[in-house]
């Protein structure tokens, strides 16, 4: 090794362990360093939208001074994904409103003894609408060495869009939408594509109508409330078009970020390339506050078909003897152009599958081999429906909105465990179906399911798995498969919360122990994820782990079993001893 290169070492070591030792615990609300009331004053003076109060959503349905009109909305739309996506205080799988260790916080329907807390929410929130709003809400928590956490539409699984005593960016303001007929990343002599630039906050439902109504696809997720420049494409953006075009962050062609020393910049294949891998699936929250990501567009398909199928069987037998069918069958159904979702319950199988570009004759075709077996099985006969939409824009119209309204459901619990189930585990489909039969009626006993998605193979395991940041494990996968455990009421305490969760992570356990490394898709995941460095990023974690040092030295961005967060304690608020 050449002198030069051990002085680079050095160097490196030096200016490693500098930026280590600024790391330092963060100021909390309730820490005397917290910025006065003047200094908050003065951002919010500063901001366009202003700086908000973050609150729990149960909040005005307490205290003494109720205000009823505002109390009946909460109650009105506790439930709806559409209204929760839009407070800078309320969550989808509202667990994560609280903290860890205690019993519900602020609740609605509870005797108006019961307390309101803050829970594990933010004290304040920067709500963003531009780059320069993003710029000093970033400064100021650096400044002040805040808590920072983003929050954009609150649908993360594992509560990382919140933190209590934190400082909150709130994302949902940043909501352009821009079509392109050609365009040419920066920087680039890249020919140019259709494409379209969303802004952070931009929810897939918007992102659907604007593209679907010019004939154009683009790769997005099944859940319309969900931020389409956020977490979603941060984690690597699972799609039912993502076999046939690759996962959301195969299609990303540019992002705008903030990072945490206040610059904006392009992050494409020519400028911050490093930053630009890392952006494609390394995780959200980590890099830096996404303004906005450019993503290539498709022509919509000329016809689509859906498949919708249930079998209900009470007999185990008959049950498992349909899995393994369907597990045998997915690599062929992979290949004609199947995607989909499929539910696995009470001994019941059922699916929506689509099949992409194929007319009702192609997809039942397509499709006859397993229609033609499930029909032999003995019990009651499978219910299926094939209809045949004329356009993408009609496919999506009928699908995610039936009967002219779009639902979206939040404000119930979830915690959740899933693996991806690679390829090969496919020529095993007696082991791989009793497995799932098994993990299944376990899950019965609390009335929880199984949803795996077929949404990898095709043209995601085409891809190189080192062409971007998302764990690797995706590139040998079929499935997704998640385990639900939310069945736990809404005054249930920690340990009963604890046993819920603790039950999922162990029955997800096998399916780890079927699918030797493997992965699990960190978007949908385990909040106690075991390994979760090998488990969410694989072989890409350490090249990931630089990056983040190099964009983020003093780590700013930190979220739980993100890039880097082992460097911090289990509050996050300090670095680990
Ligand atoms: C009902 C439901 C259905 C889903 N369906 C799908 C699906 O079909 N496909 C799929 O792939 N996933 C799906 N998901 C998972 C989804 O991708 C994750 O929940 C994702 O984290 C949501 O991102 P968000 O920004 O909307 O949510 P948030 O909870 O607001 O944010 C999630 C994470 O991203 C960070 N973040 C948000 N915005 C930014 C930003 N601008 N810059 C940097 N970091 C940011 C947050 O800090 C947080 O860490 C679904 C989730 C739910 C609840
Ligand atoms: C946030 O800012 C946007 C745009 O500036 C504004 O329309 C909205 O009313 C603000 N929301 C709150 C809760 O202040
Ligand atoms: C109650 O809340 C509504 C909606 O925010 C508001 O218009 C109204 O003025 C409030 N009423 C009182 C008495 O404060
Ligand atoms: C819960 O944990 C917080 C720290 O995260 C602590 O301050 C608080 O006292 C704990 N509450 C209970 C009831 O244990
Ligand atoms: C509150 O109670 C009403 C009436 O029983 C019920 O319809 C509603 O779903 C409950 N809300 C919550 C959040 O539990
Ligand atoms: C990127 O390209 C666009 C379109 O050509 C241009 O308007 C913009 O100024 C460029 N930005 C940078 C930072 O080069
Ligand atoms: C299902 O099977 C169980 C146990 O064999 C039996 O008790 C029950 O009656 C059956 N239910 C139906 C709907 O057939
Ligand atoms: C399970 O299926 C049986 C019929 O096979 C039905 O009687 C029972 O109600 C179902 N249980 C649940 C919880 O859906
Ligand atoms: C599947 O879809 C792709 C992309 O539209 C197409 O190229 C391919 O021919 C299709 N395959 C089948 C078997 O229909
Ligand atoms: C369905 O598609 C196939 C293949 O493209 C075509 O041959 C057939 O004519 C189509 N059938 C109908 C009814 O459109
Ligand atoms: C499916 O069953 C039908 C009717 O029993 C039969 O005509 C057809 O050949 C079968 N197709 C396949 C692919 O097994
Ligand atoms: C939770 O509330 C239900 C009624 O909704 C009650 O039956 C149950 O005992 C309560 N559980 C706890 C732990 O307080």
């Amino acid at each position: 090794m050449s002198w030069i290169k051990i002085g680079l070492l050095v160097l490196g070591a030096y200016v490693y362990s500098a930026a280590s030792q600024e790391r330092r615990c963060r100021c909390l609300s309730t820490d005397p360093c917290w910025p006065s009331l003047d200094t908050w004053n003065q951002l919010d003076a500063s901001l366009t939208g202003g700086l908000v109060p973050v609150y729990p959503p149960a909040k005005p349905c307490h205290g003494d001074n109720i205000n009823q009109t505002e109390c009946q909305i909460v109650h009105d739309r506790w439930f709806d994904g559409y209204w929760r996506s839009d407070q800078p205080g309320a969550l989808i799988s509202m667990n994560f409103e609280i903290l860890p260790n205690e019993t519900w916080g602020c609740q609605l329907n509870v005797s108006s003894s019961w307390p309101c807390s803050q829970g594990n929410l933010p004290t304040f929130a920067a709500n963003v609408s531009n780059v320069a709003d993003v710029q000093k809400a970033v400064q100021f928590a650096s400044e002040h060495n805040l808590r920072l956490v983003i929050k954009n539409s609150g649908h993360d699984y594992i509560g990382r869009s919140t933190a209590a005593d934190a400082f909150s960016i709130w994302t949902r303001h940043l909501n352009d939408i821009t079509l392109h007929d050609a365009f040419v990343p920066n920087n680039t002599n890249a020919a140019p594509t259709t494409a379209v630039t969303v802004q952070t906050g931009v929810r897939l439902i918007d992102l659907y109508e604007a593209t679907a109504h010019k004939d154009l696809v683009v790769v997005a997720g099944a859940a319309i409330t969900v931020a389409a420049g956020g977490g979603y494409i941060g984690g690597g953006g699972h799609s039912p078009i993502s076999p046939i075009y690759g996962l959301a962050v195969d299609n990303a062609l540019q992002f705008t970020v903030v990072l945490a020393n206040g610059e904006v910049v392009i992050a494409n294949d020519a400028m911050n390339p490093d930053l630009f891998w890392a952006l494609r699936g390394g995780g959200a929250g980590t890099w830096g506050v996404v303004i906005d990501v450019t993503l290539r567009t498709f022509p919509a398909p000329n016809v689509m078909s859906s498949v919708l199928f249930i079998a209900a069987h009470n007999d185990t037998k008959s049950f498992t003897s349909v899995m393994t069918k369907f597990i045998e069958l997915q690599p062929q159904m992979s290949k004609d152009n199947f995607t989909g979702y499929w539910y696995g319950f009470n001994k019941t199988l059922a699916f929506l599958y689509i099949g992409y570009d194929l007319n009702k004759t192609e997809a039942t075709t397509r499709m006859t081999p397993f229609l033609n077996f499930t029909a032999s099985v003995s019990g009651p006969p499978p219910q299926y429906i094939v209809t045949e939409f004329p356009s993408w824009a009609a496919f999506l119209e009928t699908t995610w909105c039936p009967g002219g309204t779009c639902p979206s459901e939040g404000g119930q619990t979830a915690l959740l465990a899933s693996r991806l189930i690679p390829l090969d585990s496919f020529d095993q489909p007696d082991a791989l179906g009793s497995l799932l039969v098994d993990i299944s009626s376990d899950l019965d006993v609390t009335g929880d399911t199984m949803l795996g998605h077929l949404v990898a193979g095709g043209e995601v395991v085409r891809k190189d798995p080192d062409s971007v940041g998302v764990n690797p494990a995706w590139r040998k996968a079929l499935w997704h498969v998640v385990l639900t455990g939310a069945q736990f009421e809404f005054n249930a305490t920690a340990a009963q919360r604890k046993k819920a969760g603790d039950r999922v992570t162990k029955l997800n356990s096998k399916l780890i122990d079927f699918t030797p490394g493997s992965g699990a898709y960190l978007n949908e995941a385990d909040i106690q994820e075991p390994n979760w460095q090998q488990s969410f990023f694989g072989s890409h974690y350490d090249r990931l782990k630089q990056i983040k040092n190099k964009v983020d030295p003093h780590h700013l961005f930190i979220c739980h079993h993100c890039v880097g967060s082992e460097d911090w304690d289990a509050s996050l608020n300090c670095p680990a001893k």
